[in-house]
C-alpha cells in the first residue's frame, strides 16, 4: 500500500556576516580562547547587526531553500519558524515572512517555541500535514537572533550562542510505505517541564514585560544532553525499523562538542559521519539543525540515498530526533 511522505527537496541558510571570535570575547569578559575551545569547541560565533532581524535572517535561508528545491515562493501551503528570538511579540515572525515571501492569501503561517528543539518539532508539525494530505509544500524555518537576549557581561553565557538561519522544503511524495523509502521516516518529539529553570529566559511578556536573558545552569544541561541526544536518535530509529549502521550523516544540535563527542561515542556513530558546526556558529538554538544540514548539503556532504539521523535537546526541557532518506 502506498503513502504520503514528506520528502527534503530543498535546503538554504544564512549567517550574518559580522564574526566574534573567542579573542574578541576575551577583550568584553574574562576568558579566553584556550577555556571557550577546550570546553565548548566553540572558536567563533556569528552575530546580527541592530537591525538585522530574526525574520531578514529567515528570509535569506528561505529564498536559498526554494532556489536549491527549483520550486516558486506561490508553491509553498504552510510555513513555520521555529524560534525564541522572534521580531515582534506577535504576530509570528512566519506571518512576516508570509508577506514578505509573496506566499498566496490563505497559507497558514505560525511560530513554534521549542527552544533548540524547535526545528525537530516544526518538522514533525509539517509532516503529519503533510502525511494528512493537508499540506503538499511546507517551508521549515529555524531562526535565532539570541546575541539579543545574551547578557554580554556573563561570561557563562555570552561565550556560548550565535545567530543564524536555516531552513528546508518538505514536499508530498507517494512512496512504497518501506523502510527504504526516501523521505522524512520518523519523528520523535518529547518534554520535561520539570526541568524548566535550569535554561530559561529570566524574563517574559507576562512576567515583567521584558525579554530578558538567557538564564543556564550548565552542569545540569550538560548532563541531561547527552542521554536525551541519544534517545533522540534511538527512538527515531525505531520507528523507521532501521539501525545505527544505517545511518549515513548524523546531524545533532550544535551546543558543545563535547556534548556531540561522547553522543556519538554512546551511539556508536565514527564521528567521520557527523556534522559539526558548533566551532564556527556557536550554539544557534532553533537554528542550528537546519543551518548544519544546509551547510552540508551545499558543502556536498549529504548525498541522493543518504539516511540523515538528527537529534536536538533545549530548553523546557524538550528533546527530540528525526530520520530523513534524502
Ligand atoms: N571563561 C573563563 N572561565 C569561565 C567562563 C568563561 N567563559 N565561564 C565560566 N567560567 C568559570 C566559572 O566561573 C568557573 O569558575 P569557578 O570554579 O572559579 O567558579 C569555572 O570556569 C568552571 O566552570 P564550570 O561551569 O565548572 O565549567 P564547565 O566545565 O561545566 O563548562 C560549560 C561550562 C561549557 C557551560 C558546560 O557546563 C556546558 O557546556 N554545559 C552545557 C550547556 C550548553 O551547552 N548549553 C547551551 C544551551 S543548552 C542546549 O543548547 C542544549
Amino acid at each position: 500500500m502506498t503513502v504520503i511522505r514528506s520528502q527534503l527537496i530543498g535546503t538554504g541558510y544564512k549567517l550574518p556576516a559580522k564574526v566574534l571570535t573567542n579573542d574578541d570575547l576575551s577583550k568584553m569578559v574574562e576568558t579566553s580562547d584556550e577555556w571557550i575551545s577546550t570546553r565548548t569547541g566553540i572558536r567563533s560565533r556569528h552575530i546580527a547587526e541592530k537591525d538585522e532581524l530574526t525574520s531578514d535572517l529567515s528570509y535569506d535561508a528561505a529564498v536559498m531553500a526554494i532556489k536549491n528545491a527549483g520550486i516558486k515562493n506561490e508553491e509553498i501551503d504552510f510555513i513555520i519558524v521555529a524560534t525564541v528570538t522572534g521580531d515582534t511579540t506577535f504576530p509570528a515572525t512566519a506571518a512576516k515572512l508570509s508577506k514578505k515571501l509573496g506566499l498566496l492569501p490563505g497559507t497558514p503561517a505560525m511560530d513554534v517555541n521549542a527552544a533548540c528543539s524547535g526545528f525537530v518539532y516544526a518538522s514533525q508539525i509539517a509532516d503529519n500535514m503533510i502525511r494528512l494530505g493537508q499540506v503538499k509544500t511546507a517551508l521549515v524555518i529555524g531562526a535565532e537572533t539570541l546575541s539579543k537576549i545574551t547578557d554580554w557581561t556573563d561570561r557563562n553565557t555570552c561565550v556560548l550562542f550565535g545567530d543564524g538561519a536555516g531552513a528546508a522544503i518538505f514536499r508530498a511524495a507517494e512512496c512504497a510505505g518501506t523502510k527504504d523509502d526516501t523521505g522524512v521516516l520518523a519523528t520523535k518529539i518529547y518534554a520535561d517541564g520539570s526541568q524548566f529553570d535550569h535554561l530559561c529566559s529570566d524574563s517574559g511578556v507576562s512576567l515583567n514585560q521584558k525579554a530578558g536573558f538567557i538564564h543556564m545552569d550548565g552542569k545540569e544541561v550538560f548532563k541531561i544532553a547527552i542521554p536525551s541526544l541519544v534517545q533522540g536518535v534511538e527512538e527515531s530509529l525505531k520507528i523507521a525499523g532501521l539501525e545505527v549502521a544505517d545511518v549515513d550523516w548524523y546531524v545533532p544540535h550544535q551546543a558543545n562538542l563535547r556534548i556531540i563527542d561522547s553522543v556519538a561515542k554512546k551511539l556508536e556513530i565514527d564521528m567521520d559521519k557527523v556534522i559539526v558546526t558548533v566551532d564556527h556558529h556557536g550554539n544557534t538554538s532553533a537554528a542550528s539543525i537546519p543551518l548544519a544540514l544546509a551547510e552540508a548539503f551545499a558543502a556536498g556532504k549529504i548525498k541522493k540515498g543518504d539516511v540523515v539521523a538528527v537529534s536536538a535537546m533545549g530548553a523546557g526541557f524538550t528533546w527530540g530526533g528525526m530520520i530523513i532518506r534524502v
